[in-house]
This record gives C-alpha cells, sequence and structure tokens, in this order.
C-alpha cells in the first residue's frame, strides 16, 4: 500500500472520531430563522453541536426559545447535557447556562453574532433538546439583563438576571422589564429555581428585585434559597407587569429565572 493511501485511511479514522451534528454550522439571516438540536423533537444523540448565529452589523441577535428539554436541571446547575449561550464566538461572554424544562430567557448579543454551544454527557438519555428563533433586534431591546426587555401580548415568557446559570450577577446592575398582555387579562409570575439574590432587610439599600403593576409596588424581593424555588406566585391583577433588578457596588450571587404566563382576571 501507498502512503498516499495509509494517509488517507488515516484521515477518514481521525474523521471518524469527531462526531458531527448534522443540525449545527453557521447560520445568517435578515429576518428570522429556526434552528434545533439533532433529530428534534425526537430525542438528541450523544453529540456536542454547534450554531454560530448572524445578523448584519449595526444589528444584534435575538433568541428565542420555543422548547427547551435537556438533562434535568438540579439545584446544583446543569450537572448532565446543558445548552450554552455565547456573545459573540465561543470565546464570548456566556450569557446564560441552560438545562431542564423551563424555557430561557429571550437573549440579546452586544455585537451581530451569537454561538449556541450543546454540550453532553456520556449517559444515555432520552430528552428531546430545543428548538428556538433568532431574529435581528435593535441594541435598545436590553432589559440591562441581556435579555429582552418587552413582551407585548405573549402568552408566556421568561426573564433572568444577567449570565443565568453561567456566572453571578453583576454588581450595580439596574434591569427593567415590561410585560403587557391583551386587556382583561392578567400576569402571574413564578420563579421555578433557586432565587439566589444578596440578603437584607426589608430587600431595601442592597440588591433586589421589585415587581409593579399598574404603577404600584406589588413587592421588593431579596434573600436566597437553594431549594428549587422563590418567592410565591405573584399576581398582577392588571394586564401590564414591571419588574426592575437592582444590585448594588458589593456582593454578588446566582440570580434568578422568572417565567410569566397570561392568566385570566
Ligand atoms: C461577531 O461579533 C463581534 C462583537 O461581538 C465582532 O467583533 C465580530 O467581528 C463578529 N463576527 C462576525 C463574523 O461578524
Amino acid at each position: 500500500m501507498g502512503l498516499v493511501a495509509i494517509l488517507m485511511i488515516l484521515a477518514c479514522l481521525v474523521n471518524l472520531g469527531v462526531s458531527e451534528c448534522e443540525n449545527g454550522g453557521t447560520f445568517r439571516t435578515q429576518n428570522r430563522r429556526k434552528i434545533k438540536t439533532d433529530n428534534h423533537p425526537a430525542s438528541y444523540p450523544r453529540e456536542p453541536c454547534t450554531w454560530t448565529l448572524e445578523v448584519s452589523q449595526g444589528s444584534v441577535v435575538l433568541l428565542t426559545f420555543d422548547t427547551l428539554d435537556i438533562w434535568p436541571w438540579t439545584s446544583r446547575g446543569c450537572t448532565g447535557d446543558s445548552v450554552t449561550i455565547y456573545d459573540g464566538d465561543s470565546q464570548g461572554t456566556k450569557l446564560g447556562e441552560f438545562c431542564g424544562a423551563v424555557v430561557p430567557p429571550a437573549l440579546l448579543s452586544t455585537g451581530n453574532n451569537m454561538t449556541v454551544v450543546m454540550e453532553v454527557g456520556n449517559y444515555e438519555a432520552g430528552f428531546t433538546g430545543f428548538s428556538a428563533t433568532f431574529e435581528r433586534a435593535q441594541p435598545g431591546w436590553d432589559s440591562g439583563c441581556n435579555d429582552l426587555s418587552s413582551w407585548t401580548q405573549s402568552k408566556r415568557g421568561a426573564i433572568a438576571s444577567m449570565f443565568y446559570g453561567a456566572e453571578n450577577y453583576v454588581n450595580d446592575a439596574y434591569c427593567r422589564w415590561t410585560i403587557t398582555v391583551v386587556t382583561g387579562k392578567s400576569i402571574r409570575l413564578t420563579f421555578p429555581r433557586n432565587f439566589e439574590v444578596e440578603t437584607a432587610l426589608d430587600c431595601s439599600g442592597a440588591d433586589n428585585l421589585m415587581v409593579s403593576a399598574n404603577g404600584m409596588e406589588i413587592g421588593t424581593y431579596c434573600g436566597s434559597s437553594k431549594a428549587n424555588t422563590g418567592p410565591s406566585d405573584i399576581l398582577s391583577c392588571f394586564h401590564e407587569m414591571t419588574v426592575e433588578f437592582t444590585t448594588d457596588s458589593v456582593g454578588t450571587l446566582p440570580g434568578f429565572i422568572a417565567e410569566f404566563f397570561e392568566t385570566g382576571t
């Protein structure tokens, strides 16, 4: 056998060793486009996968998850498979890391591209992965926490402190979200995971989450619960809800994720 033939066989063997997912790759759009894990909605294979998402210069990427079903989240975080979203390329800041079945917040990049990396462990699973939509957005859509600030007429969605699941939130931050549903309906906000925000007497003067509706404060929340839950459900009794997250200049913690649902009056 000639040297060239041997080299070709070696090259093939090397290629076989690198498992490539089918649905990953580089995706560009001027409007909106879908991405999803291999086999979705059947279970994803034991292969890592990367999606690079690009929009035109001057715009930013808005990534909205439609479904998420990945190796279960535990109160210690993602201990098996996970999906991590990076600002820019895979060396960029981690915007968040997710697993389980709580749909992530709608994340925004700071530049015109974002990278999504699915990592898998060695165990057999049976989870369906995710499907998501990315679109071209304006930089001003950011809540201050790298996710969408304004939700209008959505029946459900999620908001979270910056870098949720990946890093602690930052000091001296201010994030603001407004959620609006059709007149006559109201909004229920729930905390399905650990709630880890600095503890302070009556929650003022330190890091806190303030929820209001129709210009009136419903409550201000702080403190830590690692028991897979946060504050009790909050009901707006109005078709609009405003959520503000403020941090002071010392001390950071993992933060929070909250889901909201349109509900009857
Ligand atoms: C991706 O975004 C970064 C800024 O976040 C920018 O420096 C880089 O040039 C962009 N890459 C492409 C391919 O547009």
